[in-house]
């Protein structure tokens, strides 16, 4: 399996060039997550990949099962569009087992709050209901009230109009993506998406399979 490999001077040439070696043998084996925590640092897990800590920097996401590899894949694809809020991809594997992103700090709804000066809550909400209503997708109901001005401050701001359009464009189920576990801060303190490969397709089949309960 041929790994790629995208221009990045962050990473030191031969300690990049080795951390490649061990992953591309690691295509090779047939339980790559064992072969893997043998060999890096477990950071953190979702629903699809296990996190590894790559220095400072960087992190490793390997795919768990076949859905993790479509996760991956999908976020690769969408990292090329250059979106300024999605987590940079700098080397992956062609067959989705791997890739490595750039490590941003976790972010919580306090912090979210103060970096936006609205609720993250109502911020959810009005996302997911924008986002399937303009694809016109059964509208997400908005059970918690949200004021006339709440509502208008939010949808005003840039990095909602931007999270919506993205959503919008590639046609992504946006409650994956606006969870707080899927957003991060950059070190200039900017909010991002970490977690963003979810397509539409796979989040019902998800969903159907109860995975995620409702809302
Ligand atoms: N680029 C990143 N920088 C920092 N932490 C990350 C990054 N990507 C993932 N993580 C950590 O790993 C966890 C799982 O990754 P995530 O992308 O959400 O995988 P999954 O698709 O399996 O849910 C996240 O909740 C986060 O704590
Ligand atoms: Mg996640």
């Amino acid at each position: 399996m041929q790994t790629q490999k995208i221009d990045n001077p962050l990473i030191l040439s031969d300690k990049r060039r080795k951390i490649l070696d061990t992953l591309s043998e690691m295509n090779e084996v047939v339980d790559s997550d064992d072969y893997v925590s043998r060999r890096f640092t477990f950071y953190d897990s979702g629903a699809f990949r296990n996190v590894y800590k790559l220095g400072r920097n960087y992190v490793l996401k390997v795919a768990i099962d076949e859905d993790g590899r479509e996760h991956n894949l999908h976020e690769i694809e969408l990292s090329k569009k250059n979106y300024y809020f999605l987590t940079k991809i700098y080397d992956y594997t062609e067959n989705g087992n791997w890739l490595i992103a750039e490590k941003v700090a976790k972010l919580d709804r306090p912090q979210f709050c103060n970096v936006f000066n609205f609720h993250y809550y109502a911020w959810e909400k009005i996302v997911i209901y924008e986002v399937d209503t303009k694809l016109n997708r059964v509208p997400y109901e908005i059970r918690t009230p949200i004021s006339t001005i709440e509502k208008k401050k939010i949808l005003s701001h840039k990095f909602t109009k931007d999270i919506i359009n993205f959503c919008v464009e590639n046609k992504l189920a946006p409650r994956d993506i606006v969870k707080v576990s899927s957003l991060g801060m950059k070190k200039n303190r900017e909010v991002c998406v970490i977690d963003y490969g979810l397509t539409y397709k796979e989040y019902i089949k998800i969903n159907e399979e109860g995975m995620y309960g409702g809302d």
